[in-house]
């Protein structure tokens, strides 16, 4: 199903750049006492791949009932509560979905207003998604729906379905008060880690994607990545904090699939928010962390692969690659009075962009610059729950790892609270008075 080869991050390949299997060796029992502080803690999203079934039920349930009535669903949120909802519908969307899926996670007022100015509210369905509740991006983009909502006469209840926490915030009173219809996002599941519970199997089902063999995907790797033998999510924690630790502080997400494209968008967030820490759990300063790279093969490889194979040694390259596309198409031979390229004809797109996949793999072994590559078998709900619980757990284990907390942000929360103090949320004037009092800056620095 899904294939984790690690050969060109060993010195038998990369040579210095690379790992011995001693080094390996002697890292093993981090590794495991990595696994072993994962399994004590139990963190939510680790229970998600199993006993979901009520949940999927009511999903599906609610799903049917959206695709009968509405023509499009929009999904209102940002960084978790995004990110998965696109990576997952990029991946899975064959064009025949029958829904129109938009994930509004910016506030920019071009996009929105090009958005909600194209949509029919009549068959829309809005999914307001926030776990905290309250964040004033989607707060904003929910203020805006519900006023188009009640200037078009139509109830709130019938056009929105509400994803957030129950244990608090704002989304939840405005739940209670306008009856709305809800789905939980368990207390203990953080927000990139989210994309398992209803965050992403509404949308998912809503799309007409099978999401119990999204959950199965799941299990099977839940399977693979707890035993202390060959597992892959350790391996690859294990590899990029090694690399951490000699200074390898970038980390490329190179998928060879236009579907997986926005994985790298999803990895991004879970690799950098996760791991990117300036304190560890003993409060010791550390900044950790590894600055995520979002790539996509081919297309670049006529923009950053030089960079890749000649720039500095820092970083560690991870290929996405898919086994079998769900269409492939041949190149006609056609200019046959052109011999130079005449080696194309008969040949499929898909073994094109294979040949360059591994011309690329080569070119980096042959430079020296470790990396791994990650096969899936083909793309699927099975495998792409699969994957995103691999990366969940390697996140979770190099957490582990680094002796940091995997779950919070603390590094968020001073533009947030800078955000209230601007747009004059009460109770941030200290805030504000903090802002005034900063450094200003100094205009002759400023050219105009
Ligand atoms: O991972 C996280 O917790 C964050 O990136 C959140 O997903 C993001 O800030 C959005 O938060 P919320 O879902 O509470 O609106």
């Amino acid at each position: 199903m899904l294939r984790f080869d690690f050969c060109n991050m060993m010195s038998a390949i990369v040579k210095e750049k690379g790992f011995s299997p001693k080094e390996l060796e002697e890292s093993r029992e981090r590794a495991e006492r990595a696994l072993d502080s994962l399994k004590r803690k139990s963190p939510g999203f680790t229970r998600l791949s199993r006993g979901q079934e009520r949940v999927c039920a009511a999903i599906n349930e609610k799903a049917a009932r959206i695709r009968e009535r509405f023509e499009n669903f929009v999904v209102l949120g940002i960084g978790g509560s995004a990110l998965g909802p696109i990576a997952v519908e990029r991946a899975l969307d064959t064009g025949q979905s029958g829904m129109r899926l938009f994930v509004e996670d910016n506030v920019d007022p071009e996009r929105l207003s090009r958005v909600f100015g194209s949509l029919d509210l009549k068959k829309t369905m809005f999914n307001v998604i926030t776990k905290s509740g309250k964040t004033s991006e989607t707060m904003a983009q929910l203020m805006y729906v519900a006023n188009a909502l009640d200037k078009a006469g139509l109830p709130l209840a019938e056009h929105i379905t509400a994803t957030t926490d129950e244990s608090g915030g704002d989304l939840i009173r405005i739940v209670q008060k306008e009856g709305l219809e809800y789905f939980i996002i368990p207390a203990d599941v953080g927000g990139r880690f989210s994309e398992l519970t209803p965050v992403g199997l509404l949308p998912a089902a809503v799309c007409g994607h099978d999401i119990n063999a999204m959950l199965k995907g799941a299990d099977y790797m839940d399977k693979l990545c707890t035993r202390g033998e060959n597992n892959p999510a350790a391996l690859y924690a294990l590899l990029h904090v090694l690399g951490m630790e000699r200074g390898i502080n970038i980390s490329v997400m190179l998928p060879y699939a236009d579907s997986l494209k926005y994985m790298s968008d999803w990895y991004a967030q879970l690799w950098a928010e996760s791991l990117g820490k300036r304190y560890d759990t003993d409060g010791k300063e550390v900044f950790a962390g590894q600055t995520p790279v979002k790539a996509l093969g081919v297309t670049d490889q006529h923009s950053q692969i030089q960079l890749y194979t000649e720039g500095p040694y820092d970083k560690i390259v991870t290929f996405l690659k898919v086994d079998k596309f769900r269409e492939d198409l041949t190149i006609p031979s056609a200019f046959k009075y052109i011999e130079d390229i005449s080696f194309l004809g008969g040949k499929t797109f898909g073994q094109l962009l294979e040949a360059e996949r591994k011309a690329t793999e080569y070119a980096l072994c042959k430079a020296k610059r470790p990396n791994l590559t990650i096969s899936l078998s083909g793309v699927d709900e099975f495998s792409v729950g699969a994957l995103l619980y691999f990366f969940e757990m390697a996140t979770a284990l190099a957490g582990e790892m680094l002796g940091i907390n995997t779950y919070d942000q603390p590094g968020v929360e001073e533009g947030k609270l800078a955000a209230f103090a601007l747009m004059g949320k009460a109770g941030f004037e200290n805030k504000k008075a903090e802002l005034d009092a900063a450094p200003q800056k100094d205009r002759s620095l400023i050219i105009e």
